[in-house]
């Protein structure tokens, strides 16, 4: 065998041994005493090493919005590792981090004209909020240093990130964090939201909470507050209506950065470019990953508003305006891949997708009511979560039966957060591809007790 042969085989096949890679976010000897191992992908598919098509409910891991081994994407990538495998970009550049820079400012937000790039939605994170607390001391107050979370976020795995977010299990085994950060209330409210459709009707007095912490540590002190628009990671919780406005307006009167977390609501998945624009609500940042690149290659861009970026221009010319980046920030192979993926969104109206679908989507989810176990079902855009009762004793044991029921015998891939089952398909999928979805997601909770 040649060695790419091998490379092909090994790929493909089952691996002899599985103790060496130490899994992120895995349940390590449970998972590899029943390995699911996926060896190839097309389209709305994946195939496992064991031959079964898989049906992708979650587009990787909300990242593959356009679909798998999209044509222009595999080319780009084959074409520019040809090219230009890396280049640098401290005191250096190389064409495609600029051209790609103003392709994603043309369907930013308005106003949001500048990009950082980075490798990942954690470092997207942590990106942006170094550059609002050092935005905050260009402009001489360097006394804001706060940065204020939510409860159930999840904005990525850096220090940064972790202090931010607020999902106990990715904070409690990590020692005191950042320090200076504090926590909105959560909106999941399913007592008085329960199987509502869309956007939650209550809540928007939520937003009420950033007052608190104003009256608590007074706005001089508070840098930015940051909240993912719709979150993914703690179960799908949404906006309730109205939400996210207030929480503009109340950072507006305060002088407090706004930053929108849009790794999985960024690139159509809530029906325009970004969520923000979706709800009409401009932030001051937006971090973005995952659907950037389709998931081909690792990256993950920052968007800035021009007052942001501004103040920093300052001072003497030859002087570095921000102390930040990465080896692999605008790396070529990512830049292509990310061209690509905009051209392929861009001819096919990926965009327009969840808007279209929206209606057909919502109506397959919420037809789940009724099934045991189903304590509430939230949609927005195509996204979908199915919430199920706790067991008795083992919160989330029956989410993760669920979800390797579905994987196993009915060749499903769904992602579980608990007892919450997400779905996030690709934007290309089509109404046959939703009744599959609904149909087998609905035997799947039948079958698990
Ligand atoms: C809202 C949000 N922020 C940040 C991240 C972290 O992204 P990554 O895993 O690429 O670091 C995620 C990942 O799911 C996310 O959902």
């Amino acid at each position: 065998m040649s060695p790419s042969d091998d490379l092909a085989h090994q790929a493909t096949a089952a691996p002899e041994h599985t103790d060496a890679f130490w899994m992120p976010f895995t349940a390590n000897r449970q998972f590899k005493k029943t390995p699911r191992l996926l060896a190839s992908a097309e389209g709305m598919y994946y195939r496992s090493t064991d031959g079964r098509e898989i049906l992708d409910g979650t587009g990787g891991l909300w990242c593959c919005n356009a679909g798998h081994a999209r044509p222009r994407i595999v080319k780009a990538i084959q074409e520019q590792a040809v090219t230009l495998d890396f280049a640098p970009t401290f005191q250096m550049g190389h064409p495609l981090p600029f051209v790609l820079a103003e392709r994603l400012k043309a369907i930013a937000p308005e106003g949001l004209d500048h990009v950082f790039f980075t490798n990942s939605g954690s470092e997207s994170v942590d990106t942006a909020l170094k550059i609002a607390l050092a935005y905050h001391r260009a402009r001489g107050e360097g006394q804001r240093t706060r940065l204020i979370g939510r409860e159930k976020g999840y904005h990525g795995v850096g220090f940064g990130g972790i202090a931010v977010g607020g999902m106990v299990n990715n904070r409690k085994f990590f020692g005191p964090m950042l320090p200076g950060v504090d926590h909105l209330r959560h909106t999941l409210d399913i007592a008085r939201n329960g199987f509502n459709r869309g956007l939650p009707k209550h809540g928007i007095e939520l937003a009420e909470d950033l007052e608190r912490l104003v009256q608590l540590h007074d706005a001089s002190t508070i840098a930015a507050v940051i909240v993912e628009p719709i979150s993914g990671s703690a179960g799908v919780v949404l906006p309730p209506e109205g939400y996210l406005k207030r929480l503009r307006e109340i950072c507006d009167k305060h002088g407090i950065l706004l930053i929108f977390d849009e790794v999985i609501t960024g690139f159509g998945r809530v029906g325009k470019a970004f969520a923000a624009q979706r709800f009409g609500v401009t932030p001051d940042l937006i971090t973005t990953a995952k659907g950037l690149t389709n998931g081909a290659v690792p990256m993950g861009a920052v968007f800035a508003s021009g007052r942001i970026h501004d103040a920093f221009m300052h001072g003497p010319e030859g002087a570095i305006e921000l102390f930040h980046g990465y080896t692999y920030s605008g790396h070529p192979l990512a830049c292509a891949a990310a061209l690509a993926t905009l051209d392929t969104y861009q001819e096919e109206n990926l965009f327009e997708k969840a808007i279209e679908l929206g209606g057909y989507w919502e109506d397959a989810i919420h037809a789940l009511k009724g099934l045991p176990n189903v304590i509430d079902i939230r949609n927005f855009g195509l996204i979908g979560a199915v919430e199920l009762a706790a067991r008795e004793g083992a919160p989330g044991s029956r989410g993760y039966d669920a979800f390797q029921r579905a994987f196993h015998e009915q060749n499903l891939m769904v992602r579980c957060t608990g007892d919450v089952l997400a779905l996030s398909p690709p934007l290309i999928l089509q109404k046959e591809h939703i009744d599959r979805i609904f149909d087998r997601l609905a035997a799947t909770i039948r079958a698990t007790a």
